[in-house]
């Protein structure tokens, strides 16, 4: 089985990697070929550390790393069995991608998108088979979270969701749990607010950041606090999910808090960019 996965962020990457140490071949295309070379890096990095830790052997990161190529045309992705997109969260661009694949695939047996929350049917809507079109929302890192969410739209065929099912649970053994076409699906439209009232509460002075994700981590079990979880979602990609989310269901609960939106002004964008709500820079040298 082949499969081109678009974007080759940090989700794209690690859906990338998950695919290929699956024994699938993938095809990962980012725009040019600085993002594209980016993009292996981190994936033979993170191959790098499975095999440090020991959960990867030396030879099947070899035959990993043959079953990945990386490159900056689409018209690479051309005979793909399946598609994954995982650009930017930007509805504009994930709608003209689709009407892309929609051409380059005519005979793909599904398209999905790993959106956060653009609403299925948008992208479906710009296909000539909107029965093929699906949701499979992964998250970060995608190495180490089991999670797919299958995502269908009023059009997405059974069959569609069977053979999208099978390949996340069977092929990449990850674990699913099925979701309506609404903004945010199940654990966005859970976690964004959440997160978005950590920021608001650090925004008031009402506690230190320190203290808040030290009450979570203790208080709560959760493996990071939300302001750090929040730096590695990514600041950019949190406005965006809060913009959908707000879009859809108007609910105070997921307006963008202004120091949200300067941060992302600023370009703190937290660990991809090496500073957000903490600093990330020395960890990286
Ligand atoms: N890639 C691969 N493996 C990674 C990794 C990465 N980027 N980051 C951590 N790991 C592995 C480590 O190798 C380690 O493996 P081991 O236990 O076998 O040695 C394990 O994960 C734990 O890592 P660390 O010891 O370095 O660090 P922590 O124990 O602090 O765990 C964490 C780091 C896995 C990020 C953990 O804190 C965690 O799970 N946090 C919550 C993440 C979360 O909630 N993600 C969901 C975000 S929402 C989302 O993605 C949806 C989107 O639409 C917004």
């Amino acid at each position: 089985m082949r499969i081109a996965v678009i974007g080759g962020g940090l989700m794209g990457s690690g859906i990338a990697e998950v695919c290929a140490r699956a024994g699938v071949d993938v095809t990962v295309v980012e725009s040019d070929a600085e993002r594209a070379g980016r993009t292996r890096a981190a994936i033979e990095r993170s191959l790098d550390r499975a095999v440090r830790k020991g959960k990867l052997t030396p030879e099947d990161q070899s035959t990993t790393l043959e079953r990945l190529a990386v490159s900056d045309s689409l018209d690479d992705i051309a005979g793909a069995d399946a598609a994954i997109e995982a650009i930017v969260e930007d509805e504009s661009a994930k709608r003209m991608l689709f009407k892309r694949l929609d051409q380059l695939l005519p005979d793909a047996q599904w398209l999905a998108t790993n959106t956060s929350s653009v609403p299925i049917m948008k992208l479906a809507a710009e296909t000539s088979k909107p029965d093929r079109v699906i949701g499979l929302h992964f998250f970060n890192p995608v190495p180490v979270l089991p999670l797919v969410e299958i995502v269908r739209s009023i059009m997405t065929a059974p069959a569609t969701v069977d053979l999208a099912r099978t390949f996340a649970e069977d092929t990449l053994g990850k674990q699913c749990i099925d979701s309506q076409d609404r903004a945010g699906f199940v654990v966005n439209a859970l976690l964004i607010p959440y997160l978005l009232s950590s920021i608001r509460m650090y925004e008031s002075g009402f506690a230190s950041k320190e203290d808040i994700d030290q009450g979570m981590v203790l208080g709560c079990a959760h493996p990071m606090g939300p302001l750090a979880l929040a730096d590695l979602i990514g600041l950019d990609t949190l406005q965006a999910v809060a913009t959908s989310l707000y879009d859809e269901f108007r609910d105070p609960a997921s307006v963008a808090p202004p120091l949200l939106n300067r941060m992302v002004e600023a370009g703190l964008l937290g660990r991809k960019s090496g500073r957000g709500f903490y600093d990330y820079t020395a960890a990286a040298s």
